[in-house]
């Protein structure tokens, strides 16, 4: 149980505050990229800030702050120029770092001429994501995680509005025991209900544990049946500090490489982003389409009638998340042994954000290009390794994914050993 005050440090993120210091230490997606190819500008909430990404006339992305310094119009009406873009209203016009490069009406003589006249973000792309740091100068580098720099995969990114606060959503990721309730006995009531069979199953938790690494929590579990052999316990998965999760994926014959990511939008939204990258071993036929593209997808949590989509896993996080209320009660919550991945990593955000208070780096900033060059995460691999395997993880983890026919019609090509699937 935490006091209303420890609750309110640990879930704020607006400028000012400690958390909202901290998030401002990484960067974050605003973006799929291809949300971005059928329009110049689009309005970004990023840590309680409003925010325009757009495109210059060369197609390169920049941030600024929404709303224009003349007279305060919002900037997603502006249009491309050479290095920035140029306000609606009046043409003033600013380059990525926020200088005001124009006034058609003001000569050269303004205040603000050629001086920074508002306040604009970095952005780089990769992966078929726009990330943006927002930051004090110099940025470290933006991460380069395997999954999204690897060469030749299939992707798909599917995203959602989740109307919460971002720390109940992590602290999702260091709850390994949920998944045999939420994902396990949870699937097959609403699954029968419906007549849905071949759902998720999973077994009980014999123990759990969590390690911290450089890039931050590493979280283990031992199912019945299984030793401290098996890559559940030996290798586990990272909650790769402050805002994401790389999950276990396939194994054998594919590399998948699987990542849930929250952005803090502002106190009582965030935006989640499901990311898979897979690859098919080498020779294997796959459509030129499937490479080129991220395949980005809204993803949906409700059906048509409101209701929770409780016998798909992605809806059935969601429902817990956001049923916690808009900021969850720590004050009343009542927390057991199953719990100490949360506390570690309630602590550990505590500790991290009084490293930027003291002006340090906190944990996980890169800033050595050489080792940059790629990031492995540890994570455990070998799941679904048979076509009945994946064709589960693709009904109940990516049924609204715009490729999941093909990418099952090219795993299907391929011949994958006989081995019999683990539940997640
Ligand atoms: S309000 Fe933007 S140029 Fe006047
Ligand atoms: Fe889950």
């Amino acid at each position: 149980m935490l006091s209303i005050d420890e609750n309110e440090y640990l879930t704020r993120i607006g400028p000012g505050t400690p958390m909202g210091a901290l998030h401002r230490r990484y960067w974050q997606p605003v973006a799929a990229t291809e949300e971005m190819d059928n329009c110049w500008t689009k309005r970004i909430r990023l840590l309680g800030e409003d925010l325009v990404l757009f495109k210059d006339e060369a197609h390169r992305f920049g941030l600024i702050t929404e709303f224009c310094p003349h007279r305060r119009v919002s900037l997603a009406f502006g249009m491309p120029t050479e290095d920035g873009i140029r306000c609606a209203y009046h043409g003033w016009a600013f380059d990525k770092q926020g200088h005001c490069v124009d006034q058609p009406n003001e000569g050269t003589r303004h205040a603000l001429r050629g001086k920074k006249a508002t306040t604009a973000y970095p952005v780089q792309e990769m992966g078929g994501l726009i990330w943006a740091y927002l930051g004090p100068a110099p940025a470290p580098l933006l991460p380069r995680f395997d999954g999204f720099v690897v060469e030749n995969a299939i992707r798909t990114i599917g995203s959602a509005q989740i109307p919460c606060n971002w720390l109940q959503i992590m602290e999702n990721s260091v709850d390994p025991v949920h998944v045999e309730t939420l994902h396990g006995r949870v699937s097959e009531f609403h699954g029968s209900q419906k007549g849905v069979t071949n759902l998720n199953t999973a077994k009980h938790h014999i123990k759990i544990g969590f390690d911290e690494f450089e890039y931050g929590i590493i979280k283990r579990r031992m199912l019945e049946g299984q030793t401290e052999e098996a890559e559940d316990w030996k290798v586990g998965h990272p909650l790769v500090f402050p805002l994401m999760v790389a999950i276990g994926t396939l194994g054998a014959l594919w590399q998948q490489y699987s990542f849930e990511i929250r952005v803090p939008i502002d106190d009582v939204t965030t935006r989640h982003y499901w990311y898979n990258a897979f690859i098919p071993p080498a020779g294997t036929n796959v459509p030129e389409r499937l490479l080129t593209r991220t395949n980005w997808f809204d993803q949906p949590f409700k059906d048509k009638n409101g209701e929770y989509l409780m016998e798909f896993i992605p809806a059935q996080d969601v429902a817990m998340w956001v049923t916690q209320g808009a900021i969850a009660h720590r004050d009343l919550e009542s927390l057991g042994a199953s719990d100490i991945g949360i506390v570690q990593y309630r602590r550990m955000l505590r500790r991290e954000a009084e490293k930027v208070a003291r002006g340090e780096d906190p944990i996980g900033t890169v800033r050595d290009a050489a080792t940059n060059e790629y990031i492995a995460l540890p994570v455990e691999r070998g799941k679904y390794m048979n076509m009945d395997g994946f064709r589960r993880l693709m009904q109940t983890n990516m049924l609204f994914s715009p490729i999941v026919d093909d990418l099952i019609e090219v795993f299907e090509g391929v011949d994958s050993p006989k081995v019999a699937a683990e539940p997640v």
